[in-house]
């Protein structure tokens, strides 16, 4: 097959296209054609090595959590898909195996969801790392509930623009920021005050709108942009980080200073609990049109240069993905 390799860590211009053998399915792994590989800022920090605290890099390399397409093959004792099948998934990548940006994938089953009609093979693979980082700190991590003031820190980013949506939905008050360009996104989605972090004082924004402070805080970018989190967070209330790898400060001085205001805190890694669940769950939310796509930029695979560094600047609106084939319109 064909994929998108590293040989080294290191900038954009470590990528190189070039044919590697096409991996097999394993007892409870499916064998994916990939049509569309979603692109999260953790690929560009894969790219420059920050993983290697976690797994070894073994080249070549393909990078890529996200992707939607077509079952190929499917190991033993797989049952809940079918070669043919439309799935999305984020793979095992963050298992320790190869990636998405290529023309085929392996995800165990348990980690593959199946793609409704609806959706277009590039809206699927938008989804996997950025709408379960999402649901996971708002609801299995962070508990909340309707009625309940909750905020977004970068509402209109990847994560963000599922989040806002997501605790909408659930009922919750919702705040978010977002630089100026992207007012007027975070009130489409339903956003009911969006503070501009480039023009308004975030604290005293909160103070304004939540005079008894946040039941919920969710930092979706990185803590030296918001330092005072926590001030902004009610006694009994919740802090969710989403760890960055690359901004995440000091987590157990940060744990042990919410204990001490009694502020639930949490730095929420995208797990696998009931992953394909929860897929299917959020894809029957945006089939039901209960949530909206985010805005979805479409690359060619070979032009991952420009995505990487287009995400890597950090102010994306909405998501963006890797077309690899044309299983059917991408
Ligand atoms: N550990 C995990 O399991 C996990 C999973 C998913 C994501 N993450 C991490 O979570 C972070 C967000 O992911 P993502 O996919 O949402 O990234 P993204 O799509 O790049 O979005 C980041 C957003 O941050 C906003 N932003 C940048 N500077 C800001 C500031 N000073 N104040 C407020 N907002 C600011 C930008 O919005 P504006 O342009 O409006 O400023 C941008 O839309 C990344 O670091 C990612 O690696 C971790």
């Amino acid at each position: 097959m064909f994929a998108m390799i590293i040989e080294e860590t290191g900038g954009p211009e470590v990528f190189r296209y070039a044919e590697v053998d096409t991996p097999a399915p394993e007892s409870g792994q499916v064998l994916i054609r990939v049509a569309c590989a979603g692109v999260n800022p953790a690929d560009w920090k894969n790219r420059q090595g920050h993983l290697a605290q976690f797994r070894p890099y073994v080249f070549p390399y393909i990078i890529g959590f996200d992707a939607a397409g077509v079952v190929a093959a499917v190991g033993e004792g797989v049952q809940n898909c079918k070669v043919g099948d439309r799935v999305f998934t984020p793979t095992n990548h963050g298992q320790g195996g190869q990636g998405s940006y290529a023309e085929y994938t392996i995800a165990s089953a348990d980690r593959v969801a199946h793609i409704p009609p609806s959706l277009s093979f590039a809206e699927a693979a938008a989804l996997p790392v950025a709408a379960l980082t999402a649901w996971q700190g708002l609801f299995d991590r962070g508990g909340l509930q309707s009625g309940q003031a909750a905020m977004i820190h970068g509402g209109s980013g990847g994560v963000g623009s599922f989040a806002v949506q997501f605790a909408a939905h659930a009922g919750a008050r919702v705040a978010a920021t977002c630089s100026t360009p992207n007012v007027d996104y975070l009130r489409s989605l339903g956003v009911e005050r969006v503070i501009d972090y480039r023009s308004e004082d975030i604290e005293a924004a909160v103070r304004q709108w939540a005079p008894d402070g946040l039941d919920y805080l969710m930092d979706a970018v990185g803590v030296s942009t918001l330092p005072r989190g926590l001030d902004l967070v009610r006694a009994g209330g919740t802090f969710v980080s989403i760890p960055t790898l690359v901004d995440d400060g000091d987590i157990t001085a940060a744990i042990a200073a919410a204990q001490d205001k009694g502020v639930n805190r949490e730095f929420s890694i995208m797990d696998d609990n009931a992953c394909a669940t929860t897929l299917e769950e959020i894809a029957g939310l945006l089939q039901r049109g209960a949530i909206s796509l985010p805005p979805i930029k479409e690359y060619d695979l070979r032009d991952v240069v420009a995505a990487h560094e287009v995400l890597q600047r950090g102010h994306n609106r909405g998501k963006l993905v890797l077309c690899v084939a044309d299983i059917d319109a991408c």
